[in-house]
């Protein structure tokens, strides 16, 4: 029987990396459910939409009916969960929907995957996984000299995001625990890369930089982020569904600190590079703005554990992935002009306007 994996959330900036790579990488077959909410855009996919080995299907985690559906039609040998609400910012402004996807979604999925696991016979059970993706944010914020975040650190969410994925964290740790669900989960760091919705720190930078309009800087620029190239966490998250041991969590990161400033600073120069014609360093379009609500100072993973029981470690440097970055986004006006439409330029106008 070969593998078929249905994957959740994969229209969405991950989850279409990450099939695009299996779909290149593997001889699975790959069923995407999506919603497709304004995080959601088909065109990441159009390169596989008509390839044999992949299916899409437009709807809800939360809808059980469908995903029962799915499980009786597709037979997948594993579930990849990325589906969810994803935007520390719109969390702020209305956390219903995260708790709507995050959490009664996840738990709708696992009562269908459980269902579904249980009818497997003893050879096809042993063989079957939930993987769920997840993030650092769960942890909490660190201090300047604290250690970076272990996979046996405390939970201590802050934002309504953070606390919505912590709910689904610990719902996959329950149905391993009590139910022996062969689950896995996984949490990352700030990825980054093509396909992001230009509403978060890296392509917002970028596209606000090529068009000359301000920078808008939280705060003093220098809350740490860890960041990981997209494929990077693509790999790892095979890697964990290939060789993880079911019930463990793995932290993936990158091994790369930053503060957004620098960050920033960095995308300047590098717009200016690749798109000149300005009299001015885009560096003068940074501007410091309201810092964001409760916003956690640092974020630093440790990735040890992924690397010693699973050979997983990043490829990518910081300095090329990023370059690749702000050269795809700057070579794809098209993508950039049909998710910049309607609902995300009323985002922008309301979330920067105070
Ligand atoms: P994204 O917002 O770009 O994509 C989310 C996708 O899920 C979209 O395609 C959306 O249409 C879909 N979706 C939303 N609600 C749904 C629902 N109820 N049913 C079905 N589909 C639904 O998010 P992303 O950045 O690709 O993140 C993917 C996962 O990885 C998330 O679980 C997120 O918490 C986690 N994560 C993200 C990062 C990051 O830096 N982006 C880091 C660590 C972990
Ligand atoms: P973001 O991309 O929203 O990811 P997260 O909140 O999940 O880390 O933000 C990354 C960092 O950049 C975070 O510290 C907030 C900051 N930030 C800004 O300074 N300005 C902005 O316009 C945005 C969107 C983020």
């Amino acid at each position: 029987m070969s593998d078929t994996i249905l994957v959740t959330g994969g229209a969405g900036f991950i989850g279409s990396n990450f099939i695009l790579q299996r779909m290149e990488a593997d001889s699975c077959a790959i069923v995407n459910l999506d919603k497709l909410t304004y995080a959601g855009n088909l065109r990441n996919l159009e390169s596989v939409a008509s390839h044999p080995r992949y299916e899409f299907v437009q709807g809800d985690i939360g809808d059980s009916r469908l995903i029962r559906q799915l499980f009786e039609k597709y037979r997948p040998t594993a579930v990849v969960h990325f589906a969810a609400e994803s935007h520390v910012d719109r969390s702020i402004r209305g956390p219903a929907d995260f708790i709507a996807t995050n959490i009664d979604g996840t738990f709708a999925l696992l009562e269908e995957t459980r269902a579904y696991w249980g009818s497997l016979d003893e050879r096809q059970k042993a063989r079957f996984r939930l993987l769920h993706v997840s993030t650092d944010e769960v942890y909490g914020s660190l201090g300047p000299g604290d250690p970076p975040f272990a996979e046996n650190t405390q939970y201590a969410p802050n934002s309504p995001y953070a606390a919505s994925k912590a709910a689904s964290d610990h719902l996959v740790r329950a149905y391993h625990h009590t139910y022996g669900l062969p689950a896995l989960t996984t949490n990352c760091s700030n990825n980054y890369g093509r396909f992001q919705f230009p509403e978060k720190l890296i392509p917002l930078m970028i596209l606000n930089a090529k068009e000359g309009k301000p920078l808008p800087v939280y705060g003093d620029g220098k809350n740490v982020r860890d960041w990981l190239y997209v494929e990077d966490h693509c790999t790892a998250i095979a890697t964990v569904l290939q060789k993880g041991r079911p019930g463990e969590t793995y932290n993936i990161g990158g091994w790369n600190e930053k503060p957004n400033i620098e960050i920033v600073q960095m995308i300047c120069d590098l717009v200016d590079e690749m798109a000149p014609g300005r009299a001015s360093s885009r560096r003068e379009l940074i501007t410091f703005v309201k810092d964001r609500p409760g916003h956690d100072r640092r974020y630093a993973m440790d990735a040890r554990k992924i690397e010693r029981e699973l050979g997983w470690r990043p490829k990518e440097t910081f300095e090329s992935g990023i370059r690749k970055t702000v050269h795809w986004y700057l070579e794809h006006e098209d993508w950039v002009r049909d998710v910049t439409s309607g609902s995300y330029r009323q985002w922008i106008a309301t979330h920067y306007s105070v």
